[in-house]
């Protein structure tokens, strides 16, 4: 993949950065003269300041491109399509009200309970309260939180898949918002919560590896959705079954003003079939901190060969809640390690990952805590 960047794509973040994101306006300065903007990363990088907050925003993906030595320096073109996401969909039909489902067919995917635009409620709640009322409305959920639509067949199965550290309060707010969108949506589901334990830096990647082998053990899923526990969906159209090519579902984040970052942007939300996931090998189990897994995930993806499906138009918008890092580290190697994708995609990935995990049910998902080491995913240095 080359990104081609010019300055004139730094002119317009530096309005959109000033008009948008309130939150900047530390960073708004940097986008106008080029140096100041590698000045900035180098400040970044030789501090290692905490800028998680602020790296999570359009310009900051900018910056990552910058970083990659990616762009192009030497004028007005550039190959950037803020519209990528929204190319001709054909039209949506969606089943009338009323409709009736027989309990020997698959359940379709347009039902007319999926209204579109959902409300967003990101006060915070305790877990317990959310099991209790998602219990309450629906009593057919199991422990573990396995439910599955009993008026027709589900299309799929899907292991929706949650890294997590220190963010307690952050799970129930997605459970209260997400269960009640599956079971419209009919599809079978459970939900797997890793929780990376021990001091290293948190491995997104390895996390969703372990979560992976770990549901295969429960049940024959058939799609596994990679679900950041920050991000909420704006529209249940937003449908979690996965597709003929890996899904990515997260497209329009309000923290990117809700653009695309960069076409190659893979991050939030993603779905994969079982199929598509053993031929890509997995996650990489390389990036150690935060950043650079999700496009190490693209490029296996291409290298299977496949191409990435996104939801059209609206449906595919997120909220995402708001937060500090906790110290959470960002990986720097992550742009050496990218360069060598390809290689690594062999012999980094589900093959070489080892780990002990202490599994717990609770009502709505089931706990799966485990330390992370490198040790546990040895890899030639790539
Ligand atoms: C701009 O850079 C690209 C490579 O990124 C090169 O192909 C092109 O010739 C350059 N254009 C000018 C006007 O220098
Ligand atoms: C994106 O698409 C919408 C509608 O499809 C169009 O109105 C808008 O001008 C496009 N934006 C850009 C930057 O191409
Ligand atoms: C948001 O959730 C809280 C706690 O579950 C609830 O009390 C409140 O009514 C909800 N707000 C809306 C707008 O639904
Ligand atoms: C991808 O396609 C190329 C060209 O058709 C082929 O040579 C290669 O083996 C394919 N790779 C995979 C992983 O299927
Ligand atoms: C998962 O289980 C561990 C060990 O019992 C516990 O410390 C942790 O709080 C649990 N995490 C979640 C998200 O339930
Ligand atoms: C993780 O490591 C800590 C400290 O060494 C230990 O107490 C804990 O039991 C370990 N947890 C798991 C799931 O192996």
């Amino acid at each position: 993949m080359h990104f081609k960047f010019s300055i004139s794509i730094f002119l317009f973040f530096s309005v959109s950065s000033v008009q948008v994101l309130g939150k900047m306006t530390k960073l708004s300065v940097i986008f106008s003269p080029l140096f100041t903007v590698n000045e900035y990363v180098f400040m970044v990088q030789a501090r290692g300041i905490q800028i998680r907050e602020n790296v999570r925003n359009i310009g900051v993906q900018v910056l990552e491109q910058v970083v990659r030595g990616t762009y192009s320096i030497n004028g007005t073109d550039y190959s950037y399509d803020f519209n990528m996401s929204e190319s001709d969909a054909p039209p949506t039909t969606y089943l009338p009200e009323g409709f009736t489902y027989l309990p020997s067919q698959v359940c379709p995917e347009k039902l007319p309970s999926m209204k579109g635009r959902l409300e967003v409620n990101m006060s915070e709640v305790s877990l317990e309260e959310v099991e209790r009322s998602l219990l309450q409305k629906e009593p057919n959920v199991e422990l573990g939180g396995y439910w599955k639509p009993k008026d027709c067949l589900p299309r799929w199965k899907v292991a929706i898949l949650v890294p997590f550290r220190n963010r307690h309060e952050h799970l129930p707010i997605l459970l209260r918002h997400l269960v009640p969108v599956l079971q419209k949506q009919r599809l079978q589901f459970a939900f797997y919560v890793i929780e990376q334990g021990g001091n290293e830096p948190f491995n997104r990647a390895m996390l969703f590896n372990v979560g992976y082998k770990e549901a295969m053990k429960d049940l024959d899923w058939d799609c596994l959705i990679f679900h950041d526990v920050d991000h909420l969906m704006e529209n249940d159209r937003n449908y979690y079954g996965c597709t003929d090519m890996p899904r990515h579902f997260a497209v329009k984040l309000d923290k990117y003003s809700y653009m695309l970052p960069y076409n190659e942007f893979f991050g939030g939300v993603s779905g994969l079939t079982v199929k598509q996931l053993k031929k890509i090998n997995g996650f990489p189990n390389a990036f150690w901190g935060w950043g650079g897994e999700d496009d190490d995930l693209w490029n296996r993806v291409q290298y299977a060969n496949y191409t990435v499906s996104r939801p059209h138009g609206e449906q595919g918008r997120y909220k995402s809640i708001p937060h500090h890092h906790r110290g959470e580290v960002q990986f720097l190697g992550r742009y050496s390690l990218l360069r060598h994708s390809k290689e690594r995609q062999k012999v980094d990935g589900l093959n070489n990952l080892n780990y002990s995990p202490l599994v717990s049910r609770r009502p709505l998902y089931t706990n799966i805590t485990v330390n992370l080491s490198r040790k546990l995913a040895p890899i030639a240095d790539y």
